[in-house]
């Protein structure tokens, strides 16, 4: 049984996701330990305590540059992946390396566009209708100390059209998510994920 803990800062749609795969059986051998929120009150906390999980809240403005470390003290030994599931806060310290190729983040743009610091939710699409693209989606990428530089795992792309919002845009992604970050946690638990450096290998 491969362990996870989702950590959230928002809506939850993507936890929704890998909640829904497991139901269906898509996702197999794999249980949601925790899911952590660095927000009190976000809808995703709603969403896994439906589903009975184990939800903790670490207020970011009450722990600041300790965060990490509680986040750390509570998933240490405990589980085998971390899944930042529209988690905003910066992962740093030993965590990363208790975790190493063990952390990954789902980030709407194909990477290395549209990321880093300060890019998130509306902005990222926004950025790529001003910068006038023709193709986004989203990419699922292990996490290491920098923002968003991490091995890609897997990317999705998606068309840009030229009537799309930056909430139009946004949706469809988010579809692309709801399948990518499923598909990683799956490839992950049967071992078919091999890292060569900046290369990732995926048997699919
Ligand atoms: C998603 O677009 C994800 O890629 C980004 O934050 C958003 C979170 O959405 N990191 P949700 O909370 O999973 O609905």
């Amino acid at each position: 049984m491969l362990k996870i803990a989702v950590l959230v800062s928002g809506g939850g749609s993507n936890l929704q996701s890998i909640i829904d795969s497991i139901s269906a059986g898509e996702l197999k051998n794999v249980e949601i330990e925790y899911v952590i929120s660095d927000r009190e009150g976000v809808f995703a906390l709603e969403r896994a305590k439906k589903y009975g999980i184990n939800t903790i809240t670490l207020d970011r403005n009450k722990y600041k540059n300790n965060l990490n470390a509680e986040i750390h003290n509570i998933l240490s030994g405990k589980v085998d992946l971390i899944v930042l599931a529209g988690f905003l806060s910066i992962i740093k310290g030993p965590i990363l390396e208790e975790f190493r190729h063990k952390i990954i983040n789902i980030h709407p743009s194909l990477i290395p566009s549209f990321c880093g610091k300060g890019m998130y939710g509306l902005k990222v699409h926004e950025a790529a209708i001003n910068y006038g693209v023709k193709v986004s989606g989203c990419t699922v990428h292990f996490v290491e100390e920098d923002t968003d530089t991490g091995a890609i795992i897997l990317q999705s792309v998606v068309e840009v059209l030229v009537n799309d919002t930056k909430e139009t845009l946004q949706q469809r992604i988010l579809v692309e998510e709801h399948k990518a970050l499923p598909r990683t946690i799956k490839l992950f638990a049967e071992g078919n994920i091999k890292v060569n450096g900046r290369q990732v290998i995926v048997k699919e």
